[in-house]
C-alpha cells in the first residue's frame, strides 16, 4: 500500500510540527471531474513562513484544511504527478506544476484551461484565482525539465519581482530617482532589483550584517548597507520586504518627506504591525490588472522574456541544497522559520 503524510503546523506557534500518516485516496475515492496528484518536488523559502504568518488575514489556511482546530498546513509552490484521474485531459502521468500543501497528495477537481486546471474545489473557491490555477508542463512554453528546481523557487517570487517593478516603472517611481529595498538578499527582492537595474534608479539593498557580503556579490544594487547604516537623503521610494518596523522607521526618521512612497511586500522579520505610512504591494491584484490591460496571452509573453533573462542568471547566484521527504521537508522549514538560513544556498525538497 502506498503511504501518505501531511504535515501539519501550529498556527499559534509555527515551529510546532507533526507528520500525520495517513493512507492517500484511491480511484474510488475520487468523484466526476477530480484527480489525485502525488507530490513530486517543492521549494520553500521566507514567503511560505509568510503563508503561516498571514494565514488568517489572507486566508492560506483554507487552502488545505486539515489537521483539526489551531492547526493548519503550510502551501508551497512545486511539480506534482496524476496519479489517478476521472478526467480524459489529464491522464495518469500528466506533470503540472502550481500551488500545493505540505502532504505527499492533493485530490483537485478539474476544470480545464487552455494550459492546465482550475482547480474548483468549493473550500477554494473565495480564495485568490491565482493560487488555484495548475499549469501542465506538456503545454507550459516556459517549462523546462532541467529548470524544475529554479522554477519551484522562483517562479512565483520573481512573479511578484516582475509585477511589482512593473508597477513602479508604471508610476515613474512616483518622481523619486532611488529605490531602497529592505531584505535586500532576499529572492523576491533581488529579481526585483534584476527588472529594475536598467529603468534609470538608483538600487539601495539593506540586509543584516552577515548578508552584505552575499548581497553585495549579487551585483544587482548600486549600494548595499547593514541595518541601521544611514541611507544618503535624497527622494525614494521603500520596497519594504522585511516587514520590521524598525527600519521602517529609521528611514522616515532619515528621509522624511524625501520617502516619496513607502511600499510594503513582505514580511521576512515576521512582524505584522500595520503603519499608515505604507501601501502594501499584494502580487494577485496587480496581476488582475495587468491581464485586462495586455490580456493572458501578452502578460504570458512579457513574463516569460523577463523569466528568461532571470533564470539565465539566477543559477549563478545562489546554489541549491536538496533534501528527500516529509523529514527533510520539516527540517528545512524550521530552518527557514528561524531565519539562519544562508541566503546563498536555496532548498528543494523531492519526494
Ligand atoms: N506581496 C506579495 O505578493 C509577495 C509575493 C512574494 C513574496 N513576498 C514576500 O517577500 C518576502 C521575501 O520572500 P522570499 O521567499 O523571496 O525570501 P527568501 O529568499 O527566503 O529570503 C531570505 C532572507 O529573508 C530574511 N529573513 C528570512 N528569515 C528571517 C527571519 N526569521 N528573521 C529575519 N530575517 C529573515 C533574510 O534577509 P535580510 O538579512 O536581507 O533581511 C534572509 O536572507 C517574504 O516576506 C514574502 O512573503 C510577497
Amino acid at each position: 500500500m502506498i503511504s501518505g503524510w501531511t504535515i501539519v503546523v501550529d498556527r499559534g506557534d509555527l515551529a510546532g510540527t507533526e507528520v500525520l500518516r495517513d493512507e492517500p485516496p484511491s480511484a474510488s475515492d475520487l468523484s466526476d471531474c477530480e484527480v489525485l496528484l502525488r507530490v513530486s518536488r517543492v521549494g520553500l523559502t521566507a514567503n511560505n513562513v509568510t503563508y503561516g504568518v498571514i494565514g488568517d488575514a489572507i486566508g492560506y489556511w483554507g487552502f488545505f484544511p486539515a489537521g483539526g482546530p489551531g492547526r493548519g498546513v503550510i502551501p508551497l509552490w512545486g511539480f506534482a504527478d496524476v496519479v489517478e484521474s476521472t478526467v480524459d485531459a489529464l491522464p495518469v502521468g500528466t506533470r503540472v506544476y502550481g500551488y500545493l500543501p505540505m502532504a505527499s497528495h492533493l485530490v483537485v477537481r478539474a476544470r480545464l484551461t487552455s494550459s492546465g486546471f482550475v482547480d474548483t474545489a468549493d473550500h477554494r473557491a473565495e480564495l485568490p484565482a491565482v493560487y488555484n490555477s495548475y499549469l501542465v508542463t506538456s503545454s507550459d512554453p516556459a517549462y523546462d525539465a532541467s529548470l524544475e528546481d529554479l522554477q519551484v523557487l522562483y517562479r512565483p517570487l520573481f512573479f511578484t519581482s516582475f509585477l511589482l517593478a512593473d508597477q513602479l516603472a508604471d508610476n515613474d517611481f512616483h518622481g523619486a530617482r532611488t529605490v531602497v529595498i529592505s531584505s535586500a538578499s532576499s529572492k523576491t527582492a533581488f529579481g526585483t532589483a534584476h527588472r529594475l537595474r536598467s529603468r534609470g534608479v538608483r538600487l539601495v539593498g539593506l540586509t543584516s550584517p552577515r548578508n552584505v557580503e552575499f548581497t553585495t556579490g549579487l551585483g544587482l544594487y548600486d549600494a548595499v548597507l547593514p541595518y541601521g547604516a544611514p541611507v544618503d537623503v535624497e527622494p525614494s521610494v521603500y520596497l519594504d520586504f522585511s516587514g520590521s518596523p524598525d527600519v521602517r522607521s529609521a528611514l522616515h526618521d532619515r528621509l522624511g518627506a524625501d520617502l516619496v512612497e513607502d511600499i510594503s511586500i513582505g514580511l521576512t522579520h515576521q512582524a505584522t504591525s500595520q503603519d499608515p505610512r505604507t501601501s502594501s504591494f499584494f502580487a494577485p491584484d496587480r496581476l488582475r490588472k495587468r491581464t485586462a490591460d495586455w490580456g493572458a496571452q501578452g502578460l504570458a509573453e512579457r513574463f516569460g522574456e523577463a523569466w528568461h533573462a532571470f533564470t539565465a542568471q539566477a543559477g549563478e547566484w545562489v546554489a541549491i541544497a536538496h533534501h528527500t521527504g516529509p523529514e527533510g521537508l520539516v527540517e528545512v522549514w524550521q530552518a527557514v522559520l528561524s531565519g539562519g538560513a544562508d541566503p546563498g544556498t536555496a532548498d528543494v525538497i523531492t519526494f
